[in-house]
């Protein structure tokens, strides 16, 4: 785990992300990462009670709306989430009262964020409070929300509203006019219309209660339709509130506001929506899951990347694509670039090739703005917008406002000038044509974008009769911190390439569809004259190449740029550009991004010039040292992971790959904020599967070829190709341990294994016995040893007379000083011994899991440091029945995927062991032969202890024994 891990309170599990604290300073990092969404729609992660500085949004894909300067923006909807909870006239919120304990999680495979709170309201009424909601991908026009309110220790009354928030905002904008909102039979309402594009929307919604009886009241503010509730409850009650919300706009309805209606008043309950809505994740996992063994950090990352681009890539419209931030913040305005076509594109082409198609078909239905964009910059054809949005017109700002008073306007040419996303766009579809053979889609649509693309370039190219050849010049490439640049490789090899695939879709229409050719001749103004322009143009337009030193020139002149050693500024937090200003990085050889490499990246594939791995070898070694990978673009480091893993680089590789991967999830750029980095996501399933799977298309079909992390068991995926699935399941070479030993889990208690709470226990107990008057100390507490948190308490008191709900708050209080304590927890707290043993099972590909009855364990796990170590977690909460009983760790062995006889147990307690053999595991005991000696192995401690040791001992006979 990096050193900045333990502070996003992250604990990643093979399908689960679970937080573990709030902390308001990262609202809004979390508000993008707890991001839900179907296709249709993303929801951040917003809480229900809503807080004054958090950037909820619900982003509906398609729906924009004017906006000064950046053009046009999605429109922040209507918010569905509102729900409060009040209790004796006390809201509930997270940051009144106190906190007694909270777990956030997102269900990947299930698409269901969950949160569990205990919580005590100021005036001291302690409940637990249960959320969850998805957007439903079985339904894309039902989202549902459910909330579970239990006392502990009072009887009353509890009164929850659920609201439609109308007044929602783009950082201060409203986008939202009212047209109606309305009630009846315990439904809310509400008709709204975008102030200039004129897009309505109806969301309507009800508010269902079970496990009591309860009084509803409607009551509508303008905006803020609201329905509430108020019911009794008793200590250990719990009620249930499923509020139900529709959504329907003016794009796929005419009347959305009373289909929204209609909708609702039809669907079934909570669980049912629920169940359809888990069906339909199930069905898309099965194509585009990737699963990877011994990197249980790796496996989440991956998910929770996959997860994200599932959840924003539009399921039935294609009139839509994937912004670069999704639909799950406000960064880039919701407009698309590039970053769909070239990054996010390969996951959907090779695992959902329908929604590959949709994005596609997107560019067909904007080929208008991007003639209209041609046409106003004296072109002809279709000249792509470098930001794109409903219409394809060109929507990148062209001015970046600063907000210091006496800052210049800073112009931005990317709109003008980063003309390569034509050629991206081609490519993109060459490749999905290539692996779907999909010929109706490429007769009706494809093709008219890879010709008109390459009429746009037949105006924009020009000849030079100095030097004899072809030029592009003027341009911005992939590198942005070059401006102004001519003869950039990576543009013209791309158009090159572009004019060669033209001449030949082409030449196939005329082939295969006559009729179509001919459409798009008269269209178009094709002719064979121009054809030949084509053939001229992509054999003589200069590619600044030395075949002398197998050097590329990123663009001419960029050799005789100052250089630059990165080194220099380290360690920073910034850009280069940043760093150096617009100007200064204009002025040396320094990369925002991959550029000569990212040509060569896309030429990889088909091994076409200038791919070959010396050349990749050459301008490696020129270019990643002057990429500023870390602060430049997301978009670099799971390409230049990719490429390290060619040039068997590995540990660089995984490097570059985790830090693409953790991007959003850890924050890594400090800018998660904005939303989901998209091209990153989609980059991240470039790295698995084309850099570590050595996925690579063959004449004879797909083939891999695999170079997995060191660390990986395993990696399994699949693939689409021309209709037929592949399935691709590599292992490393099996190990040593791996042929010898039958052992594949071991499990290990927590305390007394590899650490020791028994200190923090003690103060937690020693701080309320003085509190409550009783005499406690040390000695008294030793006898507390491995007993539950009620049978402690219980022989603390003695006959002390207490009522059941006394007792209860003192173990609550007991706990609450207890966690308060353990948030001092640091890595130096892991038992001697402990850290190189886990390290060492990993590298052998042995599961790890923890087994232990507290409810803290996740907590101190993550404070531990080694959350990422750890395969699966059974505590507290897991099973009904504490050890000795085996329940606990068969539960563990469930989540290891193993059988008990392949699991180990690690234990320092008797009943500890007697749980691990009733299991029917192996045992070791740490302790004395008293306390743990019905163990297989008893060790003193895990001190120096290797898993080559252990196997020794457990089996009699060593790999390569040193006995
Ligand atoms: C990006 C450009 C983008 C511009 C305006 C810059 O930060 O690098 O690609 O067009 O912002 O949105
Ligand atoms: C990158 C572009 C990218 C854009 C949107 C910019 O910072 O330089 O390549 O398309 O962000 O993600």
């Amino acid at each position: 785990m990096s050193a900045s891990a333990p502070s996003h309170h992250f604990i990643y599990t093979d399908w689960n992300l679970i937080e573990t604290q709030f902390d308001p300073e990262q609202i809004n990092h979390k508000g993008t990462v707890f991001t839900i969404g179907n296709g249709y729609l993303g929801t951040r992660g917003s809480f229900e009670e809503g807080y004054p500085r958090a950037l909820s949004a619900t982003l509906i894909n398609g729906v924009y709306d004017d906006v000064p300067v950046v053009y046009t923006e999605l429109a922040n909807c209507p918010d569905w989430l509102p729900l409060t909870v009040r209790i004796d006239g006390e809201n509930f919120r997270l940051d009144r009262g106190e906190v007694l304990s909270y777990q956030r999680q997102l269900d990947l495979q299930r698409g269901i964020l969950s949160r569990k709170v205990r919580w005590r309201s100021p005036k001291g009424k302690t409940l637990d409070l249960y959320f969850e909601r998805f957007a439903s991908l079985a339904d894309q026009n039902v989202l549902a929300l459910r909330c579970q309110v239990t006392p502990l220790d009072f009887n009353g009354s509890i009164a929850v509203s659920a609201s439609l928030n109308g007044y929602p905002e783009n950082q201060g904008y409203n986008h939202w006019e009212e047209i109606e909102r309305g009630d009846g039979d315990g439904t809310i309402w509400l008709h709204v219309r975008t102030r200039s594009s004129h897009v309505e929307l109806g969301m309507a919604a009800k508010l269902l209660l079970s496990g009591t009886e309860g009084t509803f009241q409607v009551t509508s503010v303008p905006g803020y339709p609201t329905v509430e509730t108020t019911f009794a409850v008793a200590a250990g009650q719990t009620a249930t509130l499923d509020k139900i919300v529709t959504v329907f706009t003016s794009r796929e309805a005419q009347t959305p506001a009373h289909v929204a209606q209609e909708k609702l008043a039809q669907l079934s309950s909570y669980s049912q929506l629920q169940s359809a809505h888990i069906g339909a994740w199930e069905e898309v996992w099965q194509h585009s899951d990737i699963l990877i063994e011994g990197d249980t950090k790796a496996q989440l990352a991956v998910r929770y990347n996959l997860f994200q681009l599932l959840v924003s890539a539009p399921r039935h419209d294609n009139r839509v694509s994937i912004p670069a931030k999704t639909l799950s913040g406000f960064g880039y305005r919701g407009h698309i670039f590039w970053d769909t076509e070239i990054f996010i594109l390969p996951f959907f082409i090779y695992t959902q090739p329908k929604i590959a198609r949709n994005l596609l078909t997107y560019r067909y239905h904007t080929l208008n703005g991007a003639r209209r964009k041609a046409s106003y910059y004296g072109y002809k054809g279709a000249m792509f917008a470098w930001e794109s949005a409903e219409t394809g017109d060109e929507v990148t700002p062209r001015w970046a406002l600063p907000n210091q008073p006496y800052a210049e306007d800073i112009r931005i040419w990317c709109r003008d000038r980063e003309i390569h996303i034509s050629s991206d766009i081609a490519y993109a579809i060459w490749y999905y044509w290539q692996a779907t053979n999909d010929d109706e889609w490429m007769r009706d649509c494809g093709a008219e974008i890879i010709l008109d693309g390459a009429v746009f370039w037949n105006s924009r190219i020009e000849w030079n009769p100095k030097q004899q050849r072809y030029e592009i010049r003027e341009v911005i490439g992939a590198d942005e911190y070059h401006e102004h640049v001519s003869n950039n490789a990576f543009t013209n090899r791309m158009v090159q390439w572009h004019l060669e695939k033209a001449i030949a879709v082409y030449q196939w229409l005329c082939d295969r569809f006559p009729e179509r050719a001919a459409e798009l001749e008269t269209k178009l103004g094709l002719t064979a004259k121009l054809r030949d322009r084509w053939e001229d143009m992509a054999a003589n337009l200069w590619i600044p190449y030395d075949p002398t030193t197998g050097l590329i020139e990123q663009y001419e002149g960029f050799f005789n740029l100052e250089d630059i050693d990165l080194a220099h500024y380290e360690p920073r937090t910034r850009s280069m550009q940043e760093i150096l200003g617009i100007e200064g990085a204009n002025k040396r050889q320094v990369l925002k991004q991959p550029d000569v490499l990212m040509l060569l990246y896309l030429m990889r594939q088909s091994e076409e010039f200038p791919y070959n791995k010396e050349i990749l070898q050459k301008n490696w070694d020129y270019y990643a040292p002057r990429t500023d990978i870390t602060y430049g673009s997301s978009l670099g480091p799971a390409i230049h992971g990719i490429l390290a893993s060619d040039l068997g680089q590995s540990d660089e590789a995984y490097k570059l790959f985790l830090q693409a991967a953790m991007v959003d999830l850890e924050d890594v750029r400090g800018n998660a904020a904005d939303g989901i980095h998209a091209a990153s996501a989609g980059g991240v399933w470039q790295a698995v599967v084309f850099g570590f799977g050595g996925f690579k298309l063959t004449q004879e079909g797909p083939v891999a070829t695999p170079h997995l992390p060191s660390h990986w068991q395993r990696l399994k995926f699949k693939i689409h190709w021309r209709s037929t699935w592949y399935d691709f399941d590599l292992r490393a070479e099996a190990s040593e341990q791996k042929a010898e030993g039958k052992i594949q889990g071991v499990i290990f208690d927590l305390d007394g294994v590899l650490t020791d709470t028994a200190e923090f226990h003690y103060r937690a107990w020693q701080r309320l016995a003085d509190e409550e008057g009783i005499p406690f100390d040390r000695q008294a507490n030793e006898a507390l040893r491995g007993i539950s948190r009620r049978e402690s308490l219980m022989r603390i008191v003695g006959d002390r007379n207490y009522t059941e709900a006394q007792l209860e708050e003192m173990m609550e209080r007991k706990n609450r000083y207890y966690v308060e304590s353990i948030q001092d927890i640091t890595p130096n707290n892991l038992l001697p011994g402990a850290r190189e043993l886990l390290d060492e099972l990993r590298a052998a590909g042995i599961k790890i899991a923890i087994g232990s009855a507290s409810k803290n364990a996740r907590m101190v796990i993550e404070h531990l440091g080694i959350a990422d170590k750890v395969d699966a977690i059974a505590d507290g909460y897991s099973v009904q029945l504490s050890k000795p009983a085996p329940d606990l760790f068969l539960h563990a062995a469930e989540l290891l995927g193993l059988e008990p006889s392949q699991c180990v147990v690690v234990e320092d307690a008797e009943s500890g062991i007697e749980a691990g053999l009733a299991a029917g595991m192996l045992t070791v005991g740490l302790g004395p032969a008293e306390r743990v000696g019905k163990a297989h192995v008893v060790l003193p401690s895990l001190e120096g202890v290797t898993w080559e040791d252990l196997q020794s001992q457990l089996f009699g006979t060593a790999a390569g024994s040193r006995y």
